[in-house]
């Protein structure tokens, strides 16, 4: 990577009163790559970009764009430069169509310069959302119907029209389904070919090893390093992000283990899962850990009464229940906690997925424990999986490949399971 980077931060600082936000951090991105920007809360990431982006002024340091001094006085000449933020909370309109975000204060106008070329909006809306392989949103609706997920490639697609070629994304998938997310990774990579280049900001970790290129670290404020993710294993990028080791993470407090509270047997369901067996007992934290699609979500749905069990029996406190409807899930002391908060919210659950490197919702859980409430606890995430559960069943293509206890556990044997790779 000897060409000139597209972006070089270098020696920044960032004061705010009686906050050292940012404390000497670095950041070089390459053109046509994604830098992927990684820290716990707090570490200062949304405030460096900020400061990219000129909604903060910074404090000192150098800001150089395609080798010369980026002009960070207002964030419109920042724009006019080639560099967009997509902001946490997204800034469309929630009001206005598609094509009308897209082109909001630099509308066409005919006759006289007095009203709008509707016309020329929508199509060239159409252009460019095609120019983006983006083929399901109608330049004509309304942005308030659209899905999060939607709403952000429509503000990618806009960053385009400004002829972006360093789009910002801070958190863009905290708020959207795994599903979405891989279609918003499909894009990001298809303009990644087209050269544009991405900072992506997370603190999902799975998830950036799927995306970025290269990982910058900050903790504290302060920059840590940038590695390539090709060569940065999971466990030592952890610990690069919390300055300790993965299991002293979360606010695991050791409880009393009981007796047997739900026992699943040889539980079908056509084409989903097959011969499910397993128990969690009383105060007990069980990981539920697996690809996506493995089958977990299935399992959970099929407990809850969502979905229909073929075969095989559900046992409470060693008495067989017949469980049809969320209702009756409910009616015997089951709650469902649902991966897709925003939209199936009006259950909760056992099983919580979630990035959680924000610590109060372990603590709820292992409060939820130590009163003796059995939990089984989905997640994709690793680490939370390693230091909340004290038992882990992983699945594999709608089977459990494996069942390993809290002491024999470490992210190499569960990705082993999860990959059907028998150990
Ligand atoms: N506008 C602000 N005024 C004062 N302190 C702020 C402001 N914005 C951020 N901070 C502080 O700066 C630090 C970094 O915050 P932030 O950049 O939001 O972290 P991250 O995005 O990594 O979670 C935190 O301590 C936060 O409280
Ligand atoms: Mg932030």
């Amino acid at each position: 990577m000897n060409q000139e980077p597209l972006l070089k931060m270098e020696h920044i600082r960032k004061v705010f009163p009686g906050v050292v936000a940012l404390d000497d951090v670095s950041l070089t991105v390459q053109a046509g790559t994604i830098h992927a920007i990684m820290g716990e809360n707090g570490a200062g990431k949304s405030t460096l970009m900020k400061v990219l982006i000129g909604v903060y002024p910074l404090t000192s340091g150098s800001i150089k764009w395609m080798g010369k001094d980026l002009d960070t006085s207002s964030i419109t000449n920042v724009i006019k430069s080639g560099i967009t933020m997509i902001f946490q909370e997204l800034n469309s309109i929630t009001t206005m169509t598609v094509c009308e975000n897209i082109y909001v204060g630099r509308e066409p106008y005919k006759i006289n310069k007095l009203i709008l070329d509707r016309k020329k909006i929508v199509a060239d809306a159409g252009k460019l959302l095609k120019e983006c392989d983006i083929n399901d949103i109608d330049p004509n609706e309304v942005v308030g119907n659209l899905s999060i997920a939607k709403r952000q490639m429509i503000e990618i697609a806009k960053a385009i029209s400004y002829d972006a070629r360093l789009i910002i994304m801070d958190e863009p998938t905290s708020a959207i389904s795994e599903r979405e997310c891989q279609h918003l990774f499909q894009l990001i990579n298809r303009l990644k070919e087209k050269g544009i280049a991405f900072i992506f900001i997370s603190h999902k970790i799975d998830e950036v090893y799927k995306i970025a290129d290269e990982i910058t670290v900050m903790r504290d404020g302060k920059y840590i390093g940038t590695y390539e993710a090709s060569k940065l294993d999971y466990e030592n990028l952890v610990k690069l992000m919390v300055g300790r080791e993965i299991t002293d993470m979360f606010h695991k407090i050791q409880t009393k283990i009981g007796d047997i509270k739900i026992e699943v047997n040889g539980m079908n369901v056509k084409g989903k899962i097959d011969d499910i067996n397993f128990y969690v007992r009383k105060g007990e934290i069980l990981g539920f850990s697996g690809l996506i699609g493995a089958g977990r979500t299935e399992v959970m749905e099929t407990i809850f009464g969502i979905r229909k069990i073929d075969t095989g029996t559900i046992k409470i406190d060693g008495v067989e229940v017949t469980i049809n409807n969320p209702r009756e899930a409910v009616f015997h002391k089951i709650a469902f906690i649902t991966e897709d908060r925003r939209g199936n919210g009006c259950f909760l659950p056992l099983p919580v997925s979630q990035n959680i490197m924000i610590s109060s919702y372990d603590k709820v859980i292992c409060q939820l424990a130590q009163k003796g409430i059995a939990i089984i606890l989905v997640s994709s995430e690793l680490p939370e999986i390693l230091g909340m559960c004290d038992r882990i069943m992983v699945m594999y293509e709608g089977k459990i490949s494996g069942e390993i206890s809290k002491l024999d556990a470490n992210q190499e044997i569960i990705m082993r399971h999860a990959s059907g790779i028998v150990v």
